[in-house]
């Protein structure tokens, strides 16, 4: 059985376990950044008979805006359907705490690498529209072109 709840601190070695199970999409640097962007914002753990299968993490950026930080499933179960349990239960509850839109910042097509394309083919499904790719982008290592998405929750104006 799937079930969403907020991630707690006792999470993150699960969660560090599905970011290192996933090493053609997560550097050796990100467990460590994955955490402390944990104990700052929010997170949610996505649970399949009471284990860890997914997880996501979403900054506040503005009242009105949210960007997902990270997100990934459990590769044993990928293209099951996870990652849209765990997204629309981030949606809505960014959503109803006031805000309208949401970015995600993800490996531009113009990198020419293959494991990326199901990344983006997932937020493109899920209703992102790309919108820029920004090469260098601050905080990324070079050679990485960043694909900037963003999704609306409500009108704007
Ligand atoms: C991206 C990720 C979180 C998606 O979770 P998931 O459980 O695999 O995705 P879902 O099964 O819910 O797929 C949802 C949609 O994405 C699309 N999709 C998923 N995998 C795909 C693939 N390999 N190729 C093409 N489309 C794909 C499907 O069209 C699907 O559409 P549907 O709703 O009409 O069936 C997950 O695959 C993952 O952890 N990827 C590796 C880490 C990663 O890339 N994280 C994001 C970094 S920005």
């Amino acid at each position: 059985m799937l079930a969403v709840r907020s991630l707690a601190a006792g999470d993150v070695p699960a969660v560090t376990r599905i970011v290192c199970d996933l090493p053609e999409y997560f550097t050796s640097d990100v467990p460590g950044k994955v955490e402390r962007d944990i104990s700052r914002h929010d997170g949610w753990v996505l649970t399949d008979s009471g284990d860890v299968a997914g997880f996501a993490v979403a900054a506040r950026r503005s009242p009105g805006a949210a960007e997902i930080l990270w997100m990934a499933v459990d590769p044993s179960r990928r293209g099951r359907g996870f990652g849209t349990v765990l997204l629309e239960r981030v949606l809505r509850e960014l959503a109803a705490d006031g805000v309208s839109v949401v970015e995600v910042k993800t490996l531009d097509r113009s990198a020419g690498y293959q494991p990326y394309e199901a990344t983006r083919a997932f937020w493109e499904r899920k209703g992102f529209v790309y919108v820029d790719t920004i090469d260098p982008l601050p905080g990324w290592q070079p050679g990485n072109p960043a694909a900037i998405y963003i999704a609306a929750l409500r009108p704007t104006r």
